[in-house]
């Protein structure tokens, strides 16, 4: 069976617990990471992740500068060392809904496992050895795109609530606003790829759409990719209310789009497995 230390980013970057929240969340930008193990005389003691630091931000007159590392991290983190079974880390990440793992040997950091990286490995599985996922059936299509729109609508909750704390005037919120905005958009894009992946062969193979829906769905897509780097580099050349009032229109936008998807195109009485099976049975 596969070890963890084969699924883990090795010797990942880390924090002592006594610096300020500025300089983590400099260092997850620095490095496109969302998680930091934050150590005390080299000794794991907590992680610091992105979600943590937006948390702190999103309070109305706390800054980054005057908060440490420890005051807002999650103590005692879950930790395995690098001979753990991959399948032992995953089902316990799973029961307990942890975000990663910080794997430890020896009493030293050396690596770390995210869901992103469990994620990524699944998507490995489930496209090798020619397991085609244009292969998936068009009722497992609908449940995973479905699933991926709530999770999308919750995060743009969100995004909106702390939006509009920065068009009220709460100057604090912003750099949440900017962290949780970036990673949703980074969220769209895998979003994006997944349904042209697997939502598009599904078109493709539906009595009801065929390959024009196909196609239709790819250009929308592609447009939407362009807007999705344009509203990417925006996050850094806007500031205050006007970032704010930007990103909510653009995630509105986003939001009617997925409605119109889970309307017209994930309807289980339009997306289904076989048309035989239309008005039979119960
Ligand atoms: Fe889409
Ligand atoms: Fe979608």
């Amino acid at each position: 069976m596969a070890k963890i230390r084969h699924l883990m980013t090795p010797s990942p970057y880390s924090i002592g617990v006594e610096q300020p929240l500025a300089e983590a969340a400099r260092r997850m930008r620095a490095h496109h990471i969302r998680h930091l193990p934050a150590l005390r005389g080299g000794q794991l003691e907590g992680l610091i992740s992105e979600r943590d630091i937006a948390l702190v931000g999103s309070l109305p007159s706390v800054g980054l500068e005057a908060i440490t590392v420890e005051e807002a991290m999650s103590p005692a983190p879950y930790s395995v060392n690098s001979d753990t079974e991959i399948a032992t880390v995953v089902k316990e990440m799973a029961t307990h809904k942890y975000g990663s793992v910080v794997v430890v040997d020896e009493g030293n950091v050396v690596g770390i496992v995210t869901t992103t990286d469990c994620l990524g490995m699944l998507w490995d599985h489930l496209t090798r050895d020619g397991q085609d996922t244009s292969a998936l059936r068009p009722s497992a299509v609908r449940r995973r795109i479905s699933e991926e729109h709530v999770v999308l609508r919750s995060i743009i909750d969100q995004i909106e609530e702390l939006a509009r704390q920065v068009i009220a005037g709460e100057k604090d919120a912003l750099t949440a606003l900017r962290i949780e905005t970036r990673d949703l958009y980074e969220r769209l894009r895998a979003h994006i790829d997944v349904e042209d992946q697997i939502l598009g062969p599904a078109l493709r193979q539906t009595v009801g759409f065929g390959k024009e829906r196909e196609e239709q769905l790819l250009s929308h897509h592609a447009e939407q990719r362009e807007q999705l780097t344009t509203e990417l580099a925006e996050l850094d050349n806007v500031e205050g209310p006007p970032l704010a009032e930007r990103i909510v229109t653009f995630i509105g936008d986003v939001r009617d789009d997925m409605s119109r998807e889970d309307r017209d195109l994930l309807n289980p009485q339009l997306l289904k497995d076989d048309p035989i099976d239309v008005g039979f049975g119960g």
